[in-house]
Parts: structure tokens; C-alpha cells; sequence
């Protein structure tokens, strides 16, 4: 698409003129935005932009591998800090979803903060925020009803002399366009919205391991099966939920005591408002039947039908 790539074009001389030789630090969280934008600058002064890409454990299955296959041992400056049990180390035994967002926002400040202290002055601090953030943010005054943490905002803690964002005036199916021209994989193109506090917020009550891993597990089935039926364009966002909630089940001769695992599928133009998915019966079967054998300590699966509003589009 020749005006993707015009516009790619022009906006690396931008980022050239502007950053001259100066150095570049952006948090790449590896959702769409910012691994654009992380794109887009390397193309522009390469090694000059450095990314740190926060691991805080609660990525989906193979993703933290993901973003490193896809931007590390390239041009620019990569560093994955593995920060995993620096977050459940914090998170333990929390179950009130505020809190565990508050904690996921100040932790990840915190390691962002060291990671830029050892690299030193930096002229610039890169965001990948896209138009909508820009809007939404100039009328700021919606009732909060999350406190969204967004790994992209944090000026206060770095030295820095500017700010730079790029995608400042485009919109998602932009960005995805020039994300394309820029060479990224679909994989990461096509991502669906992901929550900075990642599966924290999927994980209802306390956060363990366990729990983690079976979501993982069962969301990577949900997920494949979406996609194999062709509906991974169309369902908007589309995840697993594990609940804090056991029920008995029947297992060979045996009685279970597990998990309800909840799914959720929406679709939406911007997210404030969504509609539940109408998911054909035939693939919520195979999702469960294959979620109840190949995923342990899952005894019950139940399909949320509820729209936003009421109901948030998370569960917290
Ligand atoms: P809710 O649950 O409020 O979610 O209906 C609306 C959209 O926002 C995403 N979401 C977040 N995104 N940081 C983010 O960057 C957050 O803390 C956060 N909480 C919710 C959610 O996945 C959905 O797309």
C-alpha cells in the first residue's frame, strides 16, 4: 500500500531530523502501538533507539518469546528484563483487582526505572501513543472506573530532555498498516488489545502459578480455535478468564473438585461499549472438549453472555 509507505517514508525522516544523533529509550510492551513504534524509530536511527520490554510474568502462552523473536538480535538496542517473580513476589496473596493493578503500575516504574538509570541520559523517551489515546486523554474526566495502566505513559521517571510519538496521529487500523509496511509479523500486527496488568486481571482472587499456568494453557486453546475457525478478525477480543470458583465434576469413576474456567469474546468499535460474541456452538464445543482434556484442574466452562455496559469487557 503505496500511502502507508509514503507515509512510513516521511515520517523516518522526521524522526531522523529530530532526533539527530541523539539517544531514543522506549518501553516496548509488545502490544500493537508500541511495537510499531519501536519499529518505525529503529528504521529511522537504529542502534540510537534502545527498547526495554518489561517481562512481568503475566503474558499470555509464548508471547514474551514472541516479542523477543520479533525484536531482539535486529538493529536496535533490545533488553527483555525477566521481572517475573519480582511481580508475583509482590503480588501475592492479593486479590483485590485495584490493588493488584496499583502494584503492577509501581512495579513496573520501578524496573523500567533501573533499567533506564544503568543506561544513563537519553534525549529522548518514545511512546507509541495513537490518536484515540490523544482524545481520550484531552477529555480526561470519565469516572474511573479501572485504573488503566498503560505501559506507554511514564515521563516523570527518566531522564530525558523530549518526548517523541510517532503515531500520534493515527488510528489502530493505521497503525496495523504501517506496522505491515514496516515488516512486522502478522503476529504481532493483529494482536488484540491486551491489558497492561496482563493475566493478573484474568486471574480472579489470588495469583499463583498454578493458576497462571492453566490459563495459559487453556487461553492458547481458546485462542488456536478461534483463529482455525476464521473468526479471529471478526471477535474483536477473546480471552479465557479462571475464576476463584471450584464445583464438583465426574471424571472416569471419580469425583473432581477444580476450576470453572470462563470464556469471554466481544465485539466492539471502541471499547467503551461491546456486545457479547455470538461464538458458533460448534466451536465453543471443540474449545471445550479439547480445554477439559488437555488442560488439568478444569472441570466446568461457562461462556460469558453479558454486553459492556454492565459488565466491563475483563473481569476486573
Ligand atoms: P474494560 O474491562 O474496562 O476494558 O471494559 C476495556 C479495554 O481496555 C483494556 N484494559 C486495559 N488496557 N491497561 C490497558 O492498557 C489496563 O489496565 C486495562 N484494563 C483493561 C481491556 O482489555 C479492553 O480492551
Amino acid at each position: 500500500d503505496w500511502t502507508m509507505g509514503d507515509y512510513a517514508k516521511r515520517s523516518i525522516e522526521t524522526i531522523r531530523a529530530q532526533v539527530g544523533d541523539g539517544r531514543v529509550l522506549l518501553a516496548l510492551s509488545g502490544g500493537v502501538d508500541s511495537s510499531v513504534a519501536a519499529a518505525l524509530i529503529s528504521k529511522a536511527v537504529g542502534n540510537q533507539l534502545t527498547c526495554i520490554f518489561v517481562d512481568h510474568g503475566l503474558m499470555r502462552k509464548n508471547e514474551g518469546d514472541e516479542v523477543e523473536a520479533a525484536f531482539g538480535g535486529g538493529d536496535l538496542n533490545f533488553i527483555r528484563i525477566n521481572a517475573r517473580d519480582r511481580f508475583l513476589g509482590k503480588l501475592a496473596g492479593v486479590e483485590e483487582p485495584e490493588r493488584k493493578r496499583k502494584i503492577i503500575g509501581e512495579e513496573f516504574i520501578r524496573v523500567f526505572e533501573e533499567e533506564a538509570k544503568k543506561i544513563g541520559a537519553v534525549d529522548f523517551l518514545a511512546q507509541g501513543t495513537i490518536y484515540p489515546d490523544v482524545i481520550e486523554s484531552g477529555t480526561g474526566d470519565a469516572a474511573v472506573i479501572k485504573s488503566h495502566h498503560n505501559v506507554g505513559g511514564l515521563p516523570d521517571y527518566v531522564d530525558f530532555k523530549e518526548i517523541i510519538e510517532p503515531l500520534r496521529l493515527l488510528f489502530k487500523d493505521e497503525v496495523r498498516r504501517l506496522g505491515l509496511e514496516l515488516g512486522l509479523p502478522d503476529y504481532l500486527v493483529w494482536r488484540q488489545p491486551f491489558p497492561g496488568p496482563g493475566l493478573a486481571i484474568r486471574v480472579i482472587g489470588e495469583i499463583t502459578e498454578e493458576k497462571l499456568e492453566i490459563l495459559r494453557d487453556a487461553d492458547f486453546i481458546f485462542r488456536e480455535e478461534i483463529a482455525k475457525a476464521g473468526l479471529d478478525r471478526d471477535i474483536h477480543q477473546y480471552f479465557a478468564v479462571i475464576t476463584n470458583m471450584r464445583s464438583v465434576g465426574v471424571m472416569g469413576d471419580g469425583r473432581t473438585y477444580d476450576y470453572t474456567l470462563a470464556l469471554r469474546g466481544v465485539t466492539t468499535t471502541d471499547f467503551m461499549t461491546a456486545d457479547w460474541a455470538r461464538i458458533p456452538y460448534e466451536v465453543l464445543d471443540r474449545v471445550s472438549v479439547r480445554i477439559i482434556n488437555e488442560v488439568r484442574h478444569i472441570n466446568r466452562i461457562v461462556y460469558d453472555i453479558t454486553s459492556k455496559p454492565p459488565a466491563t469487557i475483563e473481569w476486573e
